[in-house]
């Protein structure tokens, strides 16, 4: 548990550091060059994106709409849900589920600065 605290705390500190660009497109906006969160794309795009594409709903649900604490996206993605595979840290290393999750709150993050829609 702790452990999680701390990958968390370390998470958001990485986010509070990001910066964030305004009026990017709703797909893919990774407006970061944070290495830990780049890196995490790559681990995305390669287990996560055909379900749920750029973090919107697919086959899962979208998961960039919801604050998901890094303790249960890791979870998940160790045990699975459903339609949804566990990942093992043969599959996905520990190190890679850090940074997957860092890119995941980034993506969250791009899509709460979007502006509002006009009405
Ligand atoms: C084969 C398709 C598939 C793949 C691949 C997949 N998911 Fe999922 N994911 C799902 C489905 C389906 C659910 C909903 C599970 C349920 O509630 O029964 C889900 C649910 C989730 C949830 C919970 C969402 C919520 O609203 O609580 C998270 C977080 C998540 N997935 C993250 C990931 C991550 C990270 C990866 C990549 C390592 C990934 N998923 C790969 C299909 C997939």
């Amino acid at each position: 548990m702790i452990k999680y605290l701390l990958y968390s705390s370390i998470v958001l500190l990485l986010i509070a550091c990001g910066t964030a660009k305004r009026g990017e497109p709703a797909y893919a906006p990774l407006a970061t060059t944070e290495p830990a969160v780049v890196q995490g794309k790559v681990v995305f795009d390669t287990f996560c994106h055909k379900c749920h594409p750029g973090g919107e709903a697919g086959l899962g649900p979208a998961i960039n709409n919801k604050p998901l604490p890094g303790f249960l996206i890791r979870f998940q993605v160790r045990n699975g849900l459903g339609v949804m595979p566990a990942f093992s840290d043969k599959t996905i290393s520990d190190s890679d589920l850090d940074v997957l999750v860092a890119y995941l709150k980034t993506l969250r993050k791009a899509k709460e600065d979007k502006p509002a829609q006009a009405p």
